[in-house]
């Protein structure tokens, strides 16, 4: 495994449609243990593979510190409700803003081993799926912020 490079907002690879994965190759694998261990040493809660260079749907989160998702694919299939709060991203670093996005999230991806699964999640997981998933199709939080974007003190 090894820390990849994070690419920082006016990247144009942070602007790009990723394209789908037909399969999950070694070096997918090893691209997934690269992202985890990069987005772990930055502190991250999210890490989308465009943000490491790669122009694939792939992102991984982990809210809480000991529970890793890979979503590969991933499609959302269903939102509700609504949350306002401060947002970051890694991508853009001492950075963060007020974003509302939906409360609830059901997304349904595949895993390492190309299996479909279905995730629910709320609140601060509900929010990194979708910050992610907005990645892969080039978009970064700050087109949604509301109001200044803020240094993190
Ligand atoms: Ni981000």
């Amino acid at each position: 495994m090894a820390i990849r490079k994070i690419r920082e907002m006016g990247d144009d690879v942070l602007t790009k449609q990723c394209r789908e994965v037909k399969e999950v190759t070694p070096k997918i694998k090893t691209l997934v243990a690269d992202m985890f261990e990069t987005m772990y040493e930055a502190c991250g809660v999210g890490l989308a593979a465009p943000q490491v260079g790669i122009l694939k749907r792939i992102f991984v989160v982990d809210t809480t510190g000991d529970t890793p998702h890979v979503f590969i694919n991933p499609e959302i299939v269903e939102t509700s409700g609504s949350q306002t709060g401060e947002e970051g991203c890694l991508s853009v670093p001492g950075k963060c803003a007020v974003v509302t996005r939906p409360n609830y999230v059901k997304v349904r991806a595949y895993d390492l081993d190309m299996k479909p699964f279905e995730m629910e999640g709320t609140e601060l997981l509900a929010r990194a799926i979708l910050h992610e998933n907005d990645h892969l199709d080039g978009h970064l939080y700050v087109e949604k912020a509301e109001g200044e974007i803020m240094d993190v003190e």
